[in-house]
């Protein structure tokens, strides 16, 4: 460790500032012993606030081989722009109009190459997108007492409030505070939805609503990309077909499932770093669920894997990140890819984000789609369900895509 690390007062300031901010102040028992070895030795030093940033920032400090090396990335390619990547853009209004079997095949090709694409002209209104990013923000900058309150180590509670990815597991520290609220059964969760802005939960439940009605109409698209519904454009004739009528109440009732699903939401923010190099906002993982909608502010940060890369999806306005979970590569028997991804943090801006996560009630069992196996494509999969996630994520480290590697069956 560079001792010239705690040496920059600026360090120090940004760092008392976070402390009384922020939630990311839970300390890692597992580096106790060094931190106050190191403690010990400032305070000889008389260095004190050397002591006080030490212990802040320690728990938060990767090791080397897990840095996200932006400073190496940026002078290995001449700038950090050359990273960034432009999604495949998916436009929801087209989609309902004439042209929905081209947008179809760019949908079916950006769930198999990269995983991930942006949504675009998706008819929320801009106000209840831009009403949910200001009342995140400003729940965040409450002061500590007031968010501390949703704070719970029970990872069932319908509203949970922490710091770091998974903070009774990780080695180190995450550098992000997050709001995890359970969106469903709405009625049943409402009263346990923070109350505090009080603007809250209006804003909350609205966006929660309308982001909701999005994913189904994506889960219908989805479905139809995978082959598995009628064309919405099909004749008299077609539609006369008695095979085409068992599809339909088949579709029908993945998609009623899909209506009393699971929606959980979580709200993270990300606070400036002094030593962005040094730590992540979030480590790499892959999302459980079917699909997660993305909202994020104007402050780039994620970046998805892509051809062995780590490349930055530049931020568009209004718009959605949509990425394959691990239930839709299960589901699709994996043609479609959930695709590991992180967060970078940086030293200027407060970061915004608000992931929406839909799938399956959390009581279904989640396996290929039997339309989708065949002899030439045989199931790839074991079943697998909630019940059995949490298992997964309270035993082992739920990063890196490792659950979803559980799942696979090897032939
Ligand atoms: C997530 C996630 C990315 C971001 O919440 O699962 O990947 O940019 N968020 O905050
Ligand atoms: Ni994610």
């Amino acid at each position: 460790m560079k001792l010239n690390f705690f040496r920059k007062l600026d360090t120090v300031v940004i760092s008392l500032f976070l402390y009384k901010y922020t939630s990311i102040h839970f300390l890692n028992s597992h580096n106790l012993i060094s931190l106050l070895i190191y403690a010990l030795v400032s305070l000889r030093l008389s260095q004190e606030i050397l002591v006080l940033s030490c212990l802040q920032q320690w728990k938060y400090i990767l090791p080397a081989s897990e840095r996200p090396n932006v400073v190496e990335h940026e002078k290995s390619t001449g700038a950090a722009d050359n990273a960034n990547l432009e999604l495949p853009i998916v436009d929801f209004a087209e989609l309902q109009g004439p042209n929905r079997s081209q947008v179809l095949n760019s949908l079916a090709s950006a769930c198999e190459n990269y995983g991930f694409f942006q949504l675009v002209n998706h008819g929320i209104p801009y106000e209840i997108i831009s009403n949910m990013v200001d009342v995140s923000k400003r729940f965040f900058e409450m002061p500590y007492s007031e968010r501390e309150k949703y704070m719970s180590a029970d990872i069932n509670s319908p509203v949970r409030y922490g710091t770091s990815y998974n903070q009774r597991t990780d080695g180190v520290f995450c550098w992000r505070d997050f709001l995890k609220l359970v969106c469903q059964p709405l009625p049943d969760v409402l009263p346990h939805c923070p109350s505090s802005p009080n603007d809250f939960r209006t804003l909350a439940v609205s966006y929660a609503k309308e982001v909701k009605f999005l994913f189904l109409m994506l889960v219908d698209a989805i479905l139809e990309s995978l082959g598995l519904m009628n064309k919405k454009n099909t004749t008299r004739e077609d539609e006369d077909d008695d095979d085409d009528d068992d599809d339909k109440d088949e579709e029908k009732e993945i998609l009623k499932e899909f209506e009393d699903g699971s929606q959980l939401m979580i709200l993270n923010c990300y606070p400036p770093c002094p030593q962005p190099d040094l730590t992540l906002g979030m480590p790499p993982h892959s999302d459980y669920g079917f699909l997660t909608l993305l909202l994020q502010d104007e402050v780039k940060g994620l970046q998805i894997q892509h051809q062995e890369n780590w490349v930055t999806v530049e931020p568009i306005p209004g718009s959605f990140v949509v990425n394959v979970g691990d239930h839709l590569e299960i589901f699709s028997n994996g043609r479609y890819k959930s695709v590991l991804h992180r967060v970078l943090v940086n030293s200027m801006n407060y970061r915004i984000s608000v992931a929406s996560l839909h799938s399956l009630p959390f009581e279904s069992t989640v396996q290929p789609c039997p339309k989708l196996i065949s002899e030439t494509n045989p199931r790839r999969y074991m079943d697998t369900n909630f019940a059995s996630f949490l298992e997964y994520m309270k035993s082992r480290d739920s990063t890196k895509k490792n659950f979803l590697e559980s799942r696979k069956l090897t032939s």
